[in-house]
């Protein structure tokens, strides 16, 4: 059984960031107590797109928070979001198309992800300190 619960080594002094994290984290929690519960496929499947919408959402308002603070690692940081995307989306078509369980291998996917995503990958840019605006231009002087 994964691990999803909230500690504070995953969060990031961001509190917009941190609020979409937690809400991740409860997204995945959800889903894994309706499969562990043995829940039927429709209540499964809302709970497994609705994490993906999550996901989404999240990626891009990180994208657009990077981008605003001039990040200059952004688009390798898209770049690994983009390859999460593409596993998570691979399970969801195995999903639809039964021929992939919600099992121990999607779950370890979504810890490992959590783990090591948020502690490694989003803090880069969470430490990282905007560079100052360049200076505006100076009125000529006078002699
Ligand atoms: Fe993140
Ligand atoms: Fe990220």
């Amino acid at each position: 059984m994964a691990n999803f619960r909230w500690n504070k080594d995953l969060e990031l002094a961001i509190p917009a960031i941190d609020g979409e994290h937690r809400e991740l984290l409860a997204a995945m929690e959800r889903l894994q107590s309706l499969v562990q519960a043995g829940a039927p496929p429709m209540p499964v499947r809302t709970a497994l797109l609705q994490l993906v919408r999550l996901t989404r959402a999240h990626f891009a308002s990180e994208e657009a928070f990077m981008a605003a603070r001039r990040f200059p690692r952004a688009a390798e940081h898209a770049q690994i979001h983009q390859g999460l995307l593409a596993r998570l989306d691979g399970f969801v078509a195995g999903h639809a198309a039964g021929t992939q369980a919600l099992g121990v291998p999607f779950f370890a996917f979504l810890e490992f992800w959590i783990a090591s995503h948020i502690r490694g990958v989003d803090r880069l840019y969470a430490e990282h300190t905007p560079a100052p605006a360049p200076p505006a231009a100076s009125a000529p002087r006078r002699a």
